[in-house]
């Protein structure tokens, strides 16, 4: 078969490069900049680092690995390829774990993504202050408190529906292509601006030195939840984005250098903050508003700082946009593949959901804030049942049904292209998904819940 021409008709990426950017797309989002730096904030930093660094080499490859063997070999969403592989079990219900779980990101996801829209937006307008004491928690409250923030919530979701809808994705992977390196570019200077910053040793050391005395389960549990958000890892996206490879697509590299780049995004955000953190007497446990925080007191410091903080928020809600495309990718593609829906209908419908769920995360900022289960508002609930719970499982699932069901040839053959290349590691990788992959994430779960 050749590389442009699949059976069932569906798209192929261009070029190697263009099925690299829209992983990495995937893959590099919120999660790297915003979510990563609260994580480690109130997981100790160091601890939380060298777990999370732990988890993405030794749990994250080789399950990215698994999703793309699964999609690429099987051409099909999350519920085909399980069903292609063993028709004659239930596995493709993991698939249901994911369409859930996509919700449920989708949802909390768009609330920060339309915090990135009125920061931008108020410092383009000159309404974000950078010069005097309200800045940081004052200023996030104000800002994002009643309904301006469901406001630009639903905002963010009808810019993430026009593009859907439009099918100008390949507009937005385009130019994604551009400005995803730009926003490399430019945390790596902000990056250099931190050394000059007086509290960069002290942020750094936070960040890098691990007090291995402060691993805790919870500690160990959120580092697993964050690799796999981080990766986009557990509900099948990477497979949905895989069955769109070419048939010449190195698997294996491809996921590395997907870790490697998704990581170096999350360790420069971690540069960036945590010195900003201790040069400003700011707390490093400040939890989900963090980021929006202290980004203010950094930009307060640069010359033309509300230049920079429109050019930084700009970028971070386009990375936000190409993360949310894949995760909508997940719901939208169930409806066309398996209820047979059109593709208009199944994107009405996905957003709808949505709209819903990011509304109820919106106003857990405002009029919902009070009304928490388990000690956790609509938002943090969210983001704890998927990160934590909902993605690893899926990862687990993967993990396993490729490891002990999937004909070894099969994986050999996905890895190899056909025995084109070389792959030195499928025995490591057959032995991860087999063993350590699925033996971590339980042995994590049980000891989060306080059985070991
Ligand atoms: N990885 C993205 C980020 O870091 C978020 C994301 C996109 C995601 N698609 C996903 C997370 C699928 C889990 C599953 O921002």
């Amino acid at each position: 078969m050749k590389s442009t021409q699949n059976n069932n008709e569906r798209a192929i990426f261009a070029t190697k490069f263009g099925a690299i950017a829209t992983t990495v797309g995937s893959a590099v989002g919120l999660g790297n900049i915003w979510r990563f730096p609260y994580e480690a904030g109130i997981h100790g930093g160091g601890a939380f680092m060298i777990c999370y660094l732990a988890f993405v080499f030794l749990i994250g490859i080789p399950v990215l690995c698994s999703e793309f063997i699964m999609g690429r070999g099987t051409r099909s969403n999350i519920f085909g390829a399980y069903r292609k592989l063993r028709p004659d079990h239930n596995w493709h219900l993991a698939g249901y774990i994911g369409i859930l779980a996509s919700i449920l990101i989708l949802s909390f996801y768009s609330v920060v993504a339309g915090w990135t829209i009125e920061y931008c937006l108020s410092s383009l307008f000159g309404q974000l202050k950078f010069s005097n004491t309200e800045i940081g928690h004052g200023q996030f409250i104000e800002l994002t408190t009643g309904w301006r923030p469901v406001i630009w919530t639903v905002i963010f979701l009808a810019c993430n529906f026009f593009i859907l809808i439009g099918g100008v994705t390949k507009g937005i992977e385009r130019a994604s292509n551009i400005l995803m390196p730009l926003l490399f570019l430019l945390l790596i200077a902000f990056c250099i601006n931190s050394f000059t910053l007086p509290g960069f040793k002290e942020g750094v050391k936070f960040l890098f030195h691990p007090d291995f005395s402060k691993i805790t389960p919870s500690v160990l549990l959120g580092a697993l939840g964050q690799a796999f958000f981080s990766l986009s890892l557990g509900l099948g996206c990477m497979m949905t984005y895989a069955s769109y490879f070419n048939n010449d697509n190195r698997l294996g590299k491809t996921a590395v250098t997907t870790a490697v780049l998704d990581s170096l995004v999350a360790i420069l955000a971690g540069i960036i903050i945590f010195p900003a953190v201790f040069s400003f007497g700011l707390s490093p446990e400040a939890g989900p508003t963090l980021v929006f925080e202290v980004l203010p007191y950094i930009f307060s410091k640069l010359p033309g700082g509300a230049i920079w903080s429109t050019l930084f928020f700009l970028l971070l809600f386009l990375a936000s946009l190409t993360s949310t495309v894949s995760m909508s990718e997940i719901s939208i593609t169930y409806f066309c593949e398996e209820k047979r829906w059109s593709r208009k209908k199944s994107t009405v419908v996905s957003s709808l959901i949505g709209l819903a769920g990011g509304l109820i995360c919106a106003l857990s900022f405002g009029p919902l804030s009070d009304f928490t289960i388990f000690g956790m508002t609509f938002f943090s609930l969210f983001d704890y049942l998927s990160s934590n719970i909902c993605l690893p499982v899926g990862g687990m699932i993967c993990s396993i049904f490729t490891g002990w069901f999937i004909d070894r040839k099969f994986v050999k053959t996905q890895m190899t292209d056909n025995g084109k290349y070389r792959f030195p590691m499928l025995r490591p990788l057959v032995f991860c998904l087999r063993w350590v992959c699925p033996t971590a994430i339980f042995l994590i779960f049980l000891n989060s819940i306080g059985i070991i």
